[in-house]
């Protein structure tokens, strides 16, 4: 072979560059009518033989009916939301008191933005940290092993300074709306999830778990070779709780047993997942769940994330296993840790795909007496 057969050297950090300068995001490379999925978005084959196989029983994550949880019902429902958030880390919930008509026009606000003029979303493309509201297209793309077929609009809400006004008029509305209503779900929630344990109803939010929270309105636009890349790659949430508002395409999937399951979209509902904040307070009882999503020929699919996280409050809060939870028998596994703090980390690393990396740097060194 003569060297002008050699393939050219790939300049992978400029092609990091050039997608990103575009502010176009993913949206703007289909739209502009790519074929193919280009260099920057393959994963690794050593990543694809990583990520495991598919889950080869019948398994289906939790649906829970939350419809009577002021009434009789409560005490089932927590203890269905209890044994969810320890064996999957996910279930469903359906008559949350969310309404359809909120939860369609979530999605259309999503949509709205994602579809807005190029420039004018361009306007709101940056990486600064600072930035409570911004599109950006995988917020690690200089640090991820491969970029992910996902476009995001981040809106941190709650934040002491946020001017609502920042909100795009796309969607402002909905956003104020949506938010509202999703974190009194998140907090009947929490409340669920603290009684499960054995503690007053009030106790995870007494602990600022419900203080701040942000939402993301991801777009997943159609993939011309969806089995070369992800949608978005495998990792956990850094957060206490995570809602999610998926339409009826589907690709969402959770590691149950070391396999992958499908969470079906189901009309009405939403998906709950149990993130690392909530893993580390509760001692390993509750578990914070790898999941990921697949690129898809068809699209755009659109998600909603919730996620309860107070990193942007003026909050000093330590957060560490929960001293009611442990004993001689059972230490903690964690040491204490700001939410500032276990959130810049997660920033800075990204989602590298690598196994509960993030939360597993808190963990306490303890001899594992299986292994003497
Ligand atoms: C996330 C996430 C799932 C989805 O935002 O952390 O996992 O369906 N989203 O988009
Ligand atoms: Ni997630």
């Amino acid at each position: 072979m003569t060297s002008e057969e050699l393939p050219l050297p790939y300049d992978r950090c400029k092609d990091l560059e050039d997608f990103d300068n575009t502010k176009a995001g993913v949206k703007g490379l289909v739209d502009a009518g790519i074929q193919r999925v280009p260099r920057i978005f393959v994963r690794p084959p050593e990543d694809a033989d990583a990520d495991g196989q598919d889950l080869d029983m019948e398994f289906e994550i939790p649906v829970i009916d939350l419809g009577g949880v002021l009434g009789a019902g409560r005490l089932d429902i927590v203890s269905r939301v209890g044994a969810a958030a320890r064996d999957v880390g996910f279930f469903q919930v359906v008559n949350h008191g969310v309404g359809k008509d909120v939860l369609e026009r979530m999605l259309e606000g999503a949509r709205a933005f994602h579809d807005m003029e190029r420039y004018a979303k361009a306007e709101y493309y940056t990486r600064d940290l600072e930035r409570l509201v911004k599109f950006t297209s995988n917020f690690d793309l200089f640090k991820s092993r491969y970029a992910n077929w996902r476009d995001t609009l981040y809106c941190q809400m709650e934040a002491p300074d946020l001017d609502p006004g920042e909100l795009p008029a796309a969607n402002r509305e909905i956003v104020m709306d949506y938010s509202k209503r999703v974190k009194a779900l998140g907090i009947t929630l929490l409340e669920l999830l603290s009684e499960a344990l054995g503690l007053d109803r009030d106790y995870l939010k007494d602990l600022d778990c419900a203080m701040g929270h942000s939402i993301l309105c991801h777009y997943y636009p159609a993939c011309p070779e969806p089995h070369l890349t992800m949608g978005t790659i495998r990792h956990s949430d850094p957060s206490f709780l995570t809602i999610v508002l998926q339409d009826d395409i589907g690709g969402l999937e959770v590691m149950y047993r070391d396999q992958w399951v499908g969470v079906p979209p189901l009309p009405g509902a939403l998906v709950v997942n149990i993130g690392d904040l909530l893993q580390l307070m509760t001692n390993d009882i509750y578990v914070s769940v790898e999941h990921r999503v697949r690129a898809n020929h068809v699209g755009p699919r659109l998600s909603v994330a919730f996620f309860f996280n107070n990193h942007m409050m003026p909050s000093a809060r330590v957060y560490g296993p929960i001293k009611e939870l442990l004993s001689d028998d059972n230490p903690a596994l964690y040491k204490e840790v700001t939410v500032k703090e276990f959130s810049a980390r997660g920033f800075s690393r990204g989602l590298d795909g690598k196994r509960k990396t993030l939360l597993s740097q808190f963990r306490l060194q303890t001899i594992n007496v299986k292994n003497l």
